[in-house]
């Protein structure tokens, strides 16, 4: 099993574990179950396209919205994944300290969509408005349908 699986599997594992928590969710479980599998895929095509090495950056696709499924709240959601991503990688042993900044990094930067940030913060940025396109999520900050717009052109 590689580390995209182990990772894809610890987390619906860990989202599993959430739900009897009671939590009142702005998202869905099974939301960000489809959301993090199909961010992942997205985010692979993404880096083959731009030339990225593609692990790191599917690894943190799966895992930007963890903010959220940890909390159950959208706001503040990335940058309440910073620590809990890193606690997850660290907790699955299979990742260096470096790794696990860049992961836990591209997470908490990931609602700037009007920043430009590393090649990997891109593309967690451009898979996730990409895929909630495709699930009808609103998307109404004139820089979320900017990045729609130019990532569409690029894949479509
Ligand atoms: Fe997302």
């Amino acid at each position: 099993m590689n580390r995209i699986m182990k990772v894809g599997s610890a987390l619906i594992e860990k989202i599993d574990s959430y739900k009897t928590d009671g939590l009142d969710r702005e998202y869905p479980l099974d939301f960000e179950k489809i959301h993090m599998a199909s961010s992942g895929t997205l985010g692979r095509i993404l880096a083959l396209k731009r030339g990225v090495e593609p692990e790191m950056a599917i690894i943190s696709c799966i895992l930007h919205d963890y903010g959220r499924i940890v909390t159950g709240y959208q706001k503040d959601h990335a940058r309440n994944a910073y620590e809990p991503v890193k606690e997850f990688l660290k907790e699955l042993g299979e990742f260096s300290k470096e790794e696990i900044e860049i992961v836990a990094t591209a997470a908490k930067n990931h609602s700037s969509k009007d920043v430009v940030g590393t090649p990997i913060e891109e593309i967690v940025k451009d898979a996730d408005v990409f895929d909630c396109w495709q699930y009808d999520v609103p998307m109404t900050r004139p820089e979320q349908k900017v990045r729609l717009e130019r990532v569409l052109k690029e894949l479509v």
